[in-house]
């Protein structure tokens, strides 16, 4: 298993001051701007765009994972790569070919990832373990921020660190979808090393952005994997 990575989730920053937070989380030291973006068919919801994403590049020099519940991704793929994508992350469920999807997101230049709703099997990913840099498993249903741990996730997150370590590469696993202060380190332990922080941790009413990504990271860091720690 690789390094904690700390993503965040811009889809729960304050839209007014976006400049403010984008410089909070970069001071703060997330390693990503975790990028939502919603079509309003794939989740019954909408979020952020290839616009934002332009005016975020603008403004900071933190590289951004985009995480895209959309219908039809092939689509995008370009350009989001052009508003500066470095991970390009697409649902299994969004599409009819997902091998030749993860060929065309590395073919613009990016990392490829999948996202698994929770109730998609991992084995849908036997095919494509070589064309993948990171499995997203989302521990809620996509499209709403401030949601629960759907409990069974834990297992799922275990099952999928299994499956990627038997590659032999070094592969992420992230988890999204109420990464709490709580939660995160049972997700760690089973596996997880990049967290998306939403609401849930980063953005929580009461607290900074820099607490919130200081005691995001040090619960993950307290909480060494248990299946890496058997592999090596
Ligand atoms: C789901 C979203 C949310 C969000 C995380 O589609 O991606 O999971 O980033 O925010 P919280 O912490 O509110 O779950
Ligand atoms: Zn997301």
């Amino acid at each position: 298993m690789g390094p904690i990575r700390i993503c965040a989730s811009l889809a729960c920053a304050d839209y007014l001051q976006l400049g403010r937070d984008l410089a909070l989380l970069e001071a703060a030291g997330v390693d990503y701007l975790h990028i939502d973006i919603m079509d309003g068919t794939f989740v019954p919801n909408l979020a952020l765009n290839m616009d934002l994403m332009h005016a975020v590049r603008s403004a900071t020099a933190l590289p951004m994972d985009v995480h895209l519940m959309v219908e039809h991704p092939e689509t995008y793929v370009t350009r989001v790569a052009e508003a500066g994508a470095k991970i390009i992350v697409v649902h299994e469920e969004s599409t009819r070919h997902l091998q030749r999807l993860l060929a065309q997101i590395h073919a613009v230049g990016c990392a490829a990832g999948v996202a698994l709703n929770p109730h998609t099997s991992l084995q849908v990913l036997d095919y494509v373990l070589d064309d993948l840099d990171l499995l997203l498993i989302m521990t809620v249903n996509p499209g709403f921020q401030g949601q629960r741990l759907i409990p069974q996730m834990l297992r799922k997150i275990a099952d999928g660190r299994r499956l990627l370590d038997a590659t032999g590469r070094d592969l992420g696993l992230m988890v999204d979808g109420n990464v709490s202060l709580q939660n995160a380190g049972d997700m760690v332990r089973a596996g997880a090393n990049w967290l998306v922080g939403g609401t849930s941790s980063i953005f929580m009413a009461g607290m900074t952005i820099a607490e919130g990504v200081t005691r995001l990271r040090a619960t993950a860091l307290a909480c060494p994997n248990e299946s890496a720690s058997l592999a090596r």
